[in-house]
């Protein structure tokens, strides 16, 4: 079932999330909901706070970012399309890069939003294995800003106050629901 998308300004995208204690039929039936709002939003990431749900849970398919000209990796193959379930992140190192970001929560906008390249994981899958993967570049990326999410925060926490004012107006506008997507939102 494809569920709505909150947009920036409702409040339950700014809450920390809650553990998930067990696996339930509850969470499968969220996780397949969460992946077909998410490839019908054409999205490369959703986090459960964005279809309502508190719990600490996202899930990934980087795969559409690679260029063409990227020639993906035998971890990049098996690793790009992830669920991560109580994810804790440790950086491994300070390298940091700068990447063109956007959310399907925050349409229309988009920033350079600088990140940590290189990242350990510990999470536990959908079937509630426990995992501790490396992930680095555009993989590390999806995973910290859809973290961020079930931590009540935005991308666009992260961006410069002087480029803060410009979008805004733009913001303003999401939060009162002028906005028009290919995909169903939920404004406040
Ligand atoms: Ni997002």
């Amino acid at each position: 079932m494809i569920l709505p998308i909150l947009a920036y300004g409702h409040p339950l995208l700014r809450k920390e999330c809650q553990l998930i204690e067990q696996n339930s039929d509850d969470l499968q039936n969220l996780i397949s909901n969460m992946w077909e709002t998410m490839y019908n939003a054409e999205g490369v990431g959703l986090a459960a706070p964005q279809v309502g749900v508190n719990k600490k849970i996202f899930i990934i398919d980087a795969n559409p970012l690679f260029s063409e000209d990227h020639e993906i990796s035998d971890f990049e193959k098996l690793n790009s399309k992830k669920v991560f379930i109580n994810p804790e992140i440790t950086l491994i190192n300070n390298d940091e890069c700068s990447f063109n970001e956007g959310c399907l929560s925050i349409p229309d906008i988009r920033a350079e939003i600088k990140r940590p390249n290189t990242i350990r994981v510990n999470y536990y899958d959908e079937n509630f294995n426990d995992n501790s993967k490396v992930f680095e570049g555009l993989l590390a990326r999806v995973i910290l800003h859809e973290n961020d999410h079930i931590n009540g925060v935005l991308f666009t926490d992260k961006i410069s106050s002087f480029k803060r004012k410009i979008i805004e107006k733009k913001l303003d506008k999401i939060k009162k629901g002028k906005i028009e997507t290919d995909y169903k939102m939920s404004f406040l």
